[in-house]
């Protein structure tokens, strides 16, 4: 199995090129689904998950094709022949749950598994499968799948989401826009991936206003055609990498970074003196001198401190002078990097929901263990500001969401390599 072994190198410069967002692209890739003609996303980025999700694709019948060394993908589903979405793939990715939409809007009928459970939380799909009921499909739970019919066709709706769910907006903006007549989605996700999502289905015909807003209104049309589609810049990428400077000093710039993608991070990152700054090409991160300042960080929906932040910013936070607390309010259970920032030196405590960093001056490298995907990157981080070695174990989690981290980090002066058993 695959480790990363990080050492202490001081500060970073250079250039550091920013792909697709994942979470993006494991939207856009099921609204293929949608549609009898072609879909093709550039910009798409190279990540396990992505290909997981071309794996569910092909299973259900679409075809998939990866071109310019993955980061073109030609997807079409003219024919969408198996309409059961298989618990031996969706068990992989919980984002597998976003072919039920597409497909009942399509086909009338769909069968994905649950997902089951994960590390950071019970994440259940209860609001995905009210959207769908919203829309007059017919839900049912059997043998851990869920068995989804809408006979008639899918009709629109008021969905009102009691609580901000990213996914089930996504399936529920994908769903409407076959249903018939006109959905109105209350208390929608305002993430910049469900933009993205909007943009490029308007792209393939669909009528819809207000994404980005926490109402998103959507004109079901009889059928949508094909489009090419840029995905947008992933965010957390970028945030992830913008804190590479910010822990070791230096000055980095982050290619294709958009402050409008990082708003509520920059302001914490300004908080704790670390500058941010645009450039042409994309955002500038520097820590010229002084330790970064503690900071409270409390993680919410977007436009709010995305909580994909939360372990790189703990990270940050172990060498701060002074006492951060960190709220982590959407996911029950993420906070597995603190007992493992601790084996670095760290002084964490945990308390349920709320962890209070006291800074120490440096930390020391150490075996450390990957719990999760932003767990594994934060450790990284980490390690390259430590005294010493630090080697991550289980780095397949940070496969699933970063490309080329150990090329994208020795490019700017870091001392990083991946070994394999
Ligand atoms: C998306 O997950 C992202 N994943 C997550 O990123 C991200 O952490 C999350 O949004 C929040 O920003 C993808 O886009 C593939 P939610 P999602 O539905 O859609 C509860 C990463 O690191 N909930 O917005 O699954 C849920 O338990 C990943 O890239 C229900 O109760 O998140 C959570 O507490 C990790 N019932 C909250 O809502 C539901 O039916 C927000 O979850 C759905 C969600």
């Amino acid at each position: 199995m695959d480790r990363i072994v990080v050492r202490g190198n001081g500060p970073l410069n250079g250039q550091i090129p920013i792909a697709g967002a994942k979470n993006a692209c494991l939207t856009l890739m099921p609204a293929t689904l949608l549609s009898e003609e072609p879909l093709t996303l550039t910009n798409a980025p190279r990540l396990s998950d992505i290909a997981t999700m071309t794996q569910l694709l092909q299973s259900l019948g679409a075809e998939v094709t990866s071109m310019q060394r993955g980061k073109v993908l030609a997807m079409s589903s003219h024919s969408v022949s198996n309409l059961t979405a298989d618990y031996d793939i969706v068990r992989k990715m919980r984002a597998s749950i976003l072919v039920l939409g597409p497909m009942l809007a399509r086909e009338g009928h769909a069968v994905v598994s649950l997902p089951g459970g994960c590390a950071i939380g019970a994440r259940p799909v209860d609001l995905h499968l009210r959207a769908m009921e919203a829309l007059g499909a017919e839900m049912d739970l059997r043998d851990g799948y869920v068995h989804a019919k809408a006979p008639g066709g899918l009709k629109g709706g008021v969905v009102e989401f009691p609580l901000v769910s990213v996914g089930a907006t996504e399936n529920a903006l994908m769903a409407a826009t076959l249903a018939k007549g006109t959905t109105v989605i209350k208390n929608a996700a305002r993430e910049p991936e469900i933009v993205d999502l909007a943009i490029c289905l308007r792209r393939m015909g669909a009528q819809i206003e207000g994404e980005g807003t926490s109402t998103i209104t959507v004109q079901g049309v009889d059928r949508l055609g094909g489009a090419t589609h840029p995905v947008v810049v992933d965010r957390i990428e970028l945030g992830t990498y913008m804190l590479a400077p910010a822990i070791c000093g230096g000055e980095v710039e982050l290619l294709g970074g958009r402050m409008d993608l990082v708003g509520a991070f920059c302001e914490k990152l300004d908080a704790a003196a670390i500058s941010v700054s645009e450039t042409d090409s994309g955002l500038k991160v520097a820590r010229k001198n002084g330790r970064v300042h503690a900071v409270d960080v409390t993680t919410e929906p977007f436009p709010g401190f995305p909580t994909d932040l939360q372990a790189q910013m703990m990270a940050l936070l172990c060498t701060a002078e002074g006492t951060s607390v960190l709220e982590e309010k959407i996911f029950e259970n993420r906070f597995m990097h603190a007992p493992e920032l601790q084996r670095m030196g760290a002084r964490i405590e945990v308390h349920g929901g709320t962890a209070k960093v006291t800074g120490v001056e440096r930390l020391r490298g150490a075996p450390v263990m990957a719990t999760d995907l932003r767990a594994s990157v934060s450790l990284i981080l980490a390690g390259l500001a430590a005294e010493g070695e630090t080697v991550v174990n289980r780095v397949y989690h940070l496969d699933r969401g970063y490309e080329k981290v150990e090329q994208k980090l020795s490019a700017v002066g870091a001392h990083i390599e991946r070994v394999s058993d």
